[in-house]
């Protein structure tokens, strides 16, 4: 059997360096494709080096001209495309079976959705892809026959949880850890700095996703991810926080059976369980050893303490452009957050005062989510500006 080959969206981040970790110790079963970063070339390069892909692209168009000399210096036979009709090319390739997903940020979507379109294996970490363009993507992987495989550890959890599909279920139980402020007290979160919101107890991830952990945006864009992924009620999915990341989700059944998918905190096993689906492949991953945990803890979110739960769930359940809203606000907010231009707790602030500005749009249609998302950075920046009393006002 052929190897499967991959295109990697993001091979310089987390997920794409995990990625090329389970690739490089299958390789009977996976091939590397294509690979890409935004301004990462030095680690580009280095990854060229080593996995001698067909294609790289990068997506900043100024760095391309630089890099293609380097590539041709060093003798190297792959093809250099460049911003994101070049992300689109290596996502929809005649010759690619699966593509990573693993662009953080609205910046997916294109690429993403291109490789719904042509039908590929589609492992979706870029859950912000999926948040902005929700009915479009589902209705597009359906019509092309892709399969949407998650990979975040939790929505891969459930669809492991899952084997029968959603017959009999009663609720999804979506576990997050509670980041690193779980137990400081609330009115000292304003003071928290990016270094600090950067730093996950479990996890090692890019910056973004890191900040979204630690005000648990990240499980409120999850919440929207799993409301789109698996075919359930809303109100049937409910969060529970979970502090050793051990157990990644659990779904409960109307017989009153709970099935959960645990494992150590490592991005290499869901990426592996998605890659090899529905047969199982090494990642790299050490099993658990049940005899060293000290104990499992699970209590409920405190939604005063991490108002991001109750805002991205408002958000779904107002349907229309609200949850591009809610991702693009949220995605300039981290951005300032990490510039020192807001404090930690002005990142809500501003999610929520650009949620209010009643922003207008289509979000079935790819133009009509573009619009939405640039329109609604304008007014979070607008907001940032007016607003940086958060910063003043919170901070002293
Ligand atoms: N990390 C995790 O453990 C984890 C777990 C679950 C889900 N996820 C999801 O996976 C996605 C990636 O997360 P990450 O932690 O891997 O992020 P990351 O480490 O920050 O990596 C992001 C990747 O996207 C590229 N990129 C950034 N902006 C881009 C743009 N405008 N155009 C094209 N490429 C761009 C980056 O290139 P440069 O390196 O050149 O900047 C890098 O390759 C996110 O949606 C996140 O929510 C991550």
């Amino acid at each position: 059997m052929q190897p499967q080959q991959v295109s990697i969206l993001g091979s310089t981040g987390s997920i794409g360096v995990s990625t090329l970790q389970v690739i490089e110790i299958n390789p009977e079963r996976f091939s590397v494709f294509a690979l890409s970063c935004f301004q990462n070339t030095d680690l580009l390069f280095e990854q060229c080096q080593k996995f001698k892909p067909s294609f790289a692209v990068v997506a900043d168009e100024q760095k391309y001209a630089e890099f293609k000399e380097r590539l041709q210096n060093a003798g190297l036979n792959t093809e250099l495309l460049s911003g994101v009709e070049g992300l689109e090319t290596i996502a929809k390739h005649e010759q690619v079976d699966q593509v990573m997903a693993g662009i953080v940020g609205a910046a997916g979507l294109q690429p993403t959705l291109a490789a719904a379109q042509a039908g590929k294996r589609v492992l979706l970490a870029n859950k912000e892809a999926l948040v902005m363009s929700g009915k479009l993507f589902i209705d597009c992987v359906a019509i092309s026959g892709a399969e949407l495989l998650p990979i975040d550890s939790e929505h891969n959890a459930i669809f492991q949880c899952l084997p029968t599909g959603t017959q009999g279920i009663e609720k999804i139980l979506l576990t997050g850890s509670g980041g690193p402020f779980r137990t400081t007290p609330t009115e000292q979160l304003a003071h928290i700095t990016p270094e600090q919101a950067c730093h996950h107890p479990n996890w090692d991830m890019g910056k973004k996703i890191s900040v979204d952990s630690s005000t648990m945006m990240n499980k409120g864009l999850e919440y929207i991810e799993a409301c789109w992924l698996f075919d359930v009620e809303c109100e049937q999915i409910e969060i529970v926080v979970h502090p050793q990341s051990i157990v990644h989700s659990m779904v409960s059944y109307t017989d009153g059976s709970v099935l959960a998918q645990m494992g150590n905190p490592d991005m290499r096993t869901p990426i592996a369980h998605a890659m090899a689906w529905p047969e199982r492949t090494t990642s790299g991953v050490q099993s658990l050893d049940f005899r060293s945990i000290v104990g499992l803890e699970f209590e409920a979110p405190n939604e005063k303490h991490f108002p991001a739960i109750r805002i991205a769930r408002e958000a779904y359940q107002a349907g229309g452009v609200a949850s591009i809203v809610l991702n693009a606000a949220n995605e300039i907010a981290v951005e300032a957050f990490l510039q020192k231009q807001i404090s930690y707790t002005g990142i809500c602030g501003v999610v929520e005062e650009t949620l209010q500005a009643n922003i207008n749009g289509h979000e079935t249609e790819l133009d009509g989510i573009l619009a939405v998302d640039k329109e609604t950075r304008r007014i979070a920046l607008e907001v940032i500006q007016k607003e940086s009393g958060y910063n003043e006002a919170s901070t002293g």
